[in-house]
This record gives C-alpha cells, structure tokens and sequence, in this order.
C-alpha cells in the first residue's frame, strides 16, 4: 500500500483592523512603550469588533482557497480556541455554519496558547490514519473579551485574530515527524479565568477575567518550549542545522529568543511578528506561518518546528515537513469589515467593568 502523509497545503490569516498600541496603554495604566518593548517585545496588538467566528471564517476561507478546495471537500474542521463565543455550542459550530461546510464535522480544541500545535498534531494523524482526507484547522481567539485593562501586567500581552491551516492527505513525505504534547495541571492556576464554569455554579460573584502570575509563568514558558522543540529535534533525527524556520507561539520575544538559542538558531531562522499583534493564544501560530510563507521563509518540503506554551500549563512542539506547494493556488480579496467603534469605544465595557469592580 501506498504510504499516507498528512501535507499543509493552505494557509490564511485573519486580523481585525482597529489597533491598541503601547502608547494607547500609557493612557490607561502606568506603564511605557519602553517597559513593554524592553520586556516583552510587543508594539501594538489588535481589537476585534467582530466575533471570533467571522476572523475564523475569512482566515479559513483563505486557507482552503490557498488548497484550492472546495468548502464541501472539508471533512473535519478544528477549532482551536480558549475564547468560545458561548459555552453550548462550541465555536467551531458557528465557523461551520458560516463557511456553510456542509460535510464537515466540527470540534473545538481548548489547549490554550497549545491548542493549534495540538490541533495540527491530531488533524496529522487524523489524516494519516484514512479517518479524513481534508481537516481545516483554525486557531482564533477573542482574548480582548477576558482582558481586564485596569491590570498592566497582563493588559499590554494580548490581542485578537485568527489563522488557519489546511491538512490534506498527501503522497509526498511531509507533516509532523515528531511531536510532543505536555501538561502541568497542578499548575493551572497560574494562568487561568476563575469561577467561569461550573466549579462554583450558580455563584453571583463570577468574574471573567484572566489573570496570571507572569514572571513564573515566563519562566516555565522558557524551559518547557525549548526542551519540548530540542526533544522533537532529535526525534526527528535533524540536526540542528536542518531547521529551515521555527515557528513558536508569539507570548513573548525573551521566551522565543531562549528557544531560538537553545536551537541555535540565527534571527533569519526565527519568525517573529508579536510586535504588531502581541499574544493571539491558539491563532499566533498560524497567522505567524501564513506570513512566514507569504515572505518567502517557508521553503518548499522545509524542515519547520513549531514551539507553543500556555494557560494550562500546556505544552507542545512538532517538527514540521513542510509541503511541495509555497504559493496558494488561489487568493480571496474580502476583508474584514471596517469598524465604526474607536478602538477606546471597544475597549470601553471591559474598562468600565474592572474599574468598577476595583473600586469595590
Ligand atoms: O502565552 C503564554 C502565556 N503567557 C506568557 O508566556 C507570558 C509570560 N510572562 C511574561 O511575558 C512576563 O512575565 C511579563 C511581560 C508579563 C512581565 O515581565 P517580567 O520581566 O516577568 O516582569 P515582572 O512581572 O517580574 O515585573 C517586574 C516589575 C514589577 O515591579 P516591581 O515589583 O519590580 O516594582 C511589576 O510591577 O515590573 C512591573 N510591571 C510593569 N511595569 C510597567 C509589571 N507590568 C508592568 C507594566 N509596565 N505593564
């Protein structure tokens, strides 16, 4: 029998176009542009005025546009996300009904940060098994919904936006060589939205908002994303000369450069575009890859790692064989509305919310 691989053959993105920079956050809490470069390396990110299954829909349109599919060819889509638009139905139930994938089926993947590489890990070997021939994976997230813009130490991380990848089975080796998927439990809590489900049901004092113990969390972010990618380096049987391009989760440039050292890898070996779009959770993967291919840094059958860590504590990495294919066999123009709300009119409610609540 003819062996089976698992190829990425499209790829798109989604961003909302109203941008909150570091200089709109001096306004709203005591911090700098310097501090948040210097520590983090974001500049702007952005704020949606959609909702997440209208960034996932036009990022997932891109992406089978680029296969060169039709929307009923998609057997399976993958939602991966932490924001869910409600808690029944999942998300990925709405991204289906706009796409109007009538013969896919649709779940959502919550692994946080994780939650594309975990996603892309399953969609892989979905499709190496005969289980489904196309699987549509998205990574979107709406994180300005839990985002309390009172608290500067999370406040200037996150933002808005949507990506997604096409998986198709395929006769050319390429896919995931080597994965690697963790967990911490016992360390949830330091990264987490309390009393949003149903540990306290019913509780009148239920609070959406996340909150997180950044310089901890860095610093397990550090030693797991390297390890994790150093270990599915090896697995792979690479080099570290191989790697074409490593593709981490965008949560923070320290956390991506110890990687990228641990790798050995030079700054043209590395994609980074968190200074325009800050933390994106589940979609900073595949946005960061739609863009890497657009500029050229995705070679063809390229050897790739990808790299993520999150609320969880969640882990995971995979090296990557890349595709023939580098150019989308077609393109869609559409693009998200344009808003008539500031990004302050957007940000407005959750303000009101946490200030209200810090003066309690
Ligand atoms: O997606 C995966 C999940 N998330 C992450 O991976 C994020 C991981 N954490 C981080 O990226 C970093 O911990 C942060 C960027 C959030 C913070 O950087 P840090 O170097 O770990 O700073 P810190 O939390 O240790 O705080 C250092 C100081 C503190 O002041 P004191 O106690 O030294 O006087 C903070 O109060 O910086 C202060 N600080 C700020 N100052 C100006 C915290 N946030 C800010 C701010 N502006 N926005």
């Amino acid at each position: 029998m003819m062996a089976r691989y698992a190829e990425i053959t499209g790829w798109g993105k989604a961003l909302p176009p109203v941008v909150l920079t570091n200089s709109d956050l001096e306004l709203i809490v005591d911090t700098s542009d310097q501090w948040i470069t210097s520590r983090s390396g974001i500049k702007e990110r952005r704020i949606s005025h959609v909702p997440a299954s209208d960034m996932a829909e036009l990022a997932a349109r891109r992406a089978v546009a680029a296969a060169g599919i039709a929307m009923e060819e998609v057997d399976l889509i993958v939602n991966a996300t932490c924001t869910p638009e409600s808690i029944i139905p999942a998300s990925a139930s709405y991204v289906q009904a706009k796409l109007g994938a009538v013969n896919a089926g649709a779940i959502d993947v919550n692994a946080n940060c994780s939650g594309f590489v975990y996603g892309y890990v399953m969609a892989d070997s979905l499709v190496r098994s005969g289980a489904a021939g196309a699987v549509l994976l998205v990574g979107v997230e709406r994180l300005s919904w839990l985002v309390d813009y009172t608290d500067r130490s999370t406040c200037i991380l996150f933002g808005d936006g949507a990506g997604a990848v096409v998986v198709q089975a395929s006769a050319t080796p390429a896919g995931v060589l080597a994965s690697e998927l963790g967990v911490d439990g016992t360390m949830a809590d330091i990264l987490c939205v309390p009393n949003d489900g149903t540990i306290e049901p019913g509780s009148a004092s239920s609070v959406t908002r996340l909150v997180m113990e950044g310089s901890d969390v860095f610093r397990r972010a550090v030693t797991a994303m390297a390890d994790a990618s150093e270990s599915v380096v090896r697995q792979a049987g690479w080099d570290l000369d191989d790697i074409d391009l490593l593709v981490p989760h965008q949560a923070n440039q320290r956390i991506i450069d110890a990687t990228a050292r641990r790798l050995k890898l030079d700054s043209a070996r590395v994609f980074l575009n968190i200074h325009a779009y800050g933390n994106t959770s589940a979609a900073t993967i595949p946005i960061a890859l739609t863009e890497a291919i657009e500029a050229g840094r995705v070679p063809s059958r390229g050897n790739l790692v990808f790299a993520a860590f999150g609320g969880g504590l969640t882990w995971a990495a995979a090296a990557v064989r890349f595709g023939e294919r580098v150019e989308p066999v077609g393109v869609i123009e559409d693009e998200l509305p344009k808003s008539d709300q500031t990004v302050w009119e957007l940000i407005q409610p959750n303000f009101d919310y946490y200030g209200r609540l810090e003066r309690q």
